[in-house]
């Protein structure tokens, strides 16, 4: 690519908060970096209609579109290689990503999660279930962490935290809030570090 943009991937199954944060945040930073594909496993969401707005291309890569897994995963990643993509954000997809993608993408798929890992992570941990495990320890403390993905649910390398309170009066709800506010500061930071790290 002429004007040495790396060229990210964001991958969304909802409301698409973060894609919307990391979206606004490469303009206003001037980060050497842009959204050029937004991918989800739903045709509808949020997500996909920011894409849509802001004319970023938005393709629906379901599972349920194919015959077998391989060919789910041959087609992501032909998806993936046709638009050069240097780096994959996932921004509140809840899907597994293919073996054969993490394999071509090795520290390049990068992921949210709201809690402090290597606290409240795992298969199944994802959503209000993370905030309602973290009230039910009595944990004072929870927040966001930016990870590289792995084979393994959010057990790859961490790349940066930020911590908020737990309140006494807190629910799941006013919790998750509180979390998400945290992310959408966090999931920029953790960009402009990599994009700092990986520059020439
Ligand atoms: C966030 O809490 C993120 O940590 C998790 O899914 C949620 C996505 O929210 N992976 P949004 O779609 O970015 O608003």
């Amino acid at each position: 690519m002429s004007d040495n943009k790396k060229r990210l991937a964001v991958f969304c199954s909802g409301t698409g908060s973060n894609f919307k944060a990391l979206f606004h945040a490469i303009i206003e930073r001037e980060l050497p970096a842009e959204i050029v594909l937004c991918l989800s496993n739903r045709a509808e969401c949020g997500a996909m209609d920011f894409a849509k707005e802001y004319g970023i291309e938005a393709i629906h890569l379901s599972e349920s579109q194919f015959d077998s897994h391989d060919e789910f995963a041959s087609a992501m990643l032909e998806a993936l290689r046709n638009r050069q993509i240097d780096m994959i954000l996932l921004a509140g997809y809840l899907r597994k990503i293919p073996d054969a993608v993490i394999a071509a993408y090795p520290e390049k798929i990068v992921n949210i999660h709201p809690s402090l890992l290597p606290e409240f992570g795992g298969h199944g941990m994802y959503g209000i279930r993370v905030h309602e495990a973290v009230i039910a320890s009595g944990e004072t403390r929870s927040g966001a962490t930016v990870h590289f993905v792995n084979e393994e649910y959010d057990k790859g390398r961490i790349i940066k935290q930020n911590h908020v309170p737990v309140l006494p009066e807190d629910t799941p709800e006013s919790l998750a809030e509180r979390v998400l506010r945290c992310e959408h500061r966090l999931y920029p930071d953790a960009l402009e570090q990599l994009l700092d790290e990986q520059m020439p």
